[in-house]
């Protein structure tokens, strides 16, 4: 059978920005900051999106696309078949069922809260929490079902831009809002808490976790970029395709962090301890919502955010579920909806797990985010620096001799994919195990 591919270069690129704008951008990466000092914080995560996470993606990418298989399969077969790079891709098919176990839970309080806001009293516990997940799961199946062109290509290209109004809506809402009774700050203490750094905050505890966001949001490390990009045309600019991703889901960040934050500051009594304290629950979930009522046509605009929140997170949770169901499609060699059904058994087994112990949500994000993704990644880069042709993946880089990369561009991006990628990696998790305070 053919291989499916994606239909246009827009709609490639909005499946791929679709992945990696999700959750990440709108509810981990306020707390993110929140959690972790601030603005020095962001400045870690744009440094290592660019010379860490920018590298490994064209690693995954180059990979997917010239291997033209799974993430399971892809740089064993660049390889010439050996087994080794089988068995390290084992890692491809461990990270993103862990990570769906606890993302399908989040994916399903979007669709509590679109309920929510109608007025609704609707009953909480774990077993309604279990009852939305299910339900978030089930859509992510039917879509995977159906194969990856109609479903994915066609509600991302709607939703991503809606989304993108809405939550710059509440960006402008959240900086312009009176401070409340309570609160002793204003909205404008929460922007200079985004935007002045304070380099006294970075701690190895800082970075990994900078480093861990970057990875986590732009879906690197995972084998989504690997599967993906075998679906992606080969005269597609590889290059351009992946700058325009780490801009974009910088952008949807860095907004979704001038939503939350400042409206926190604004309406808190003590807003350090509000964004401390929310480590592992759902500030964008708490936020919110106390602040679609205070700005104008609020009503219609909270349920119209919850949905494009929940397509958002749809369309990243996709990916995660595509790249076990790609491997088992291609090595145990059955249909799709077979593969799809498999891994339902096994996400439904894990998402109740998250659903009924909450705490295993934030065990399973730090050790996925923290360790797994960048390792994953680095095997990427390591693969594509150390053990495959240079002129193979220069040919890739350039698809072909459409858009060739000249000799001083990729002499650096050999440097970061050989040294610095890695490296930084390293010295990263070596501060983090020898220096946590
Ligand atoms: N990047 C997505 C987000 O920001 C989540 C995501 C999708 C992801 N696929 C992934 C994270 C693979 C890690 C690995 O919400």
């Amino acid at each position: 059978m053919e291989r499916e591919k994606f239909s246009s270069k827009f709609g490639a690129l909005m499946v791929i920005i679709g992945s990696a704008v999700g959750l990440g951008n709108i509810w981990r990466f306020p707390y993110m900051v929140g959690a972790n000092g601030g603005a020095a914080f962001i400045l870690l995560y744009i440094l290592f999106a660019v010379i860490i996470c920018l590298p490994v993606m064209l690693a995954e990418i180059s990979i997917g696309r010239k291997s033209r298989t799974n993430a399971f399969g892809g740089m064993y077969r660049l390889s010439g078949e050996k087994k080794f790079w089988k068995g390290a891709s084992l890692l491809y098919l461990v990270t993103p069922c862990l990570i769906t176990f606890f993302y399908c839970v989040i994916g399903g309080m979007t669709i509590e809260f679109f309920f929510r806001s109608f007025g609704l009293n609707i009953p909480s516990g774990p077993w309604w929490t279990l009852l939305w997940t299910l339900l978030f799961l089930g859509c992510n199946a039917v879509i995977i079902m159906g194969g990856v062109k109609d479903g994915i290509e066609r509600s991302s290209k709607i939703m991503m831009p809606m989304l993108f109004v809405i939550i710059v809506l509440m960006a402008l809402r959240s900086i312009t809002l009176p401070s409340s009774t309570e609160a002793t700050t204003g909205a404008l203490d929460g922007v200079k808490f985004l935007f002045r750094p304070d380099f006294s905050k970075i701690t190895a505890q800082t970075a990994i976790a900078a480093l861990g966001q970057a990875f986590f949001s732009l879906s690197l490390g995972s084998g989504v970029l690997m599967t993906y990009g075998s679906y992606v045309e080969r005269h597609y600019n590889v290059r351009t395709i992946s700058w325009q991703i780490v801009l974009s889901d910088m952008g949807f960040a860095i907004i979704a962090g001038i939503a939350v934050i400042p409206a926190v500051f604004a309406l808190k009594a003590d807003p350090a301890a509000v964004l401390s304290d929310n480590m592992d629950s759902a500030l964008v979930f708490e936020i919110l919502p106390e602040v679609f009522p205070m700005m104008p046509l609020g009503g219609v605009l909270q349920p119209l955010f919850f949905f494009a929140l929940f397509l958002a997170a749809l369309t990243s949770s996709i990916s995660q579920f595509e790249v076990p169901v790609a491997a088992v499609m291609n090595d145990g060699k059955v249909s799709r909806k077979k593969a799809s059904l498999i891994l339902l058994a096994v996400f439904t087994v894990g998402c109740t797990i998250c659903s009924l112990v909450p705490k295993t949500i934030s065990i399973f994000d730090a050790i996925a985010s923290n360790w797994l993704l960048p390792i994953g990644g680095v095997l990427a880069v390591i693969f594509i620096g150390w053990f495959y042709s240079k002129e193979e993946f220069r040919s890739e880089l350039s698809s072909g001799d459409l858009y060739p990369t000249g000799n001083r561009l990729f002499g650096f991006v050999l440097l970061l994919i050989k040294y610095i990628a890695p490296l930084g990696v390293l010295a990263i998790f070596l501060s983090k195990i020898f220096l946590t305070r």
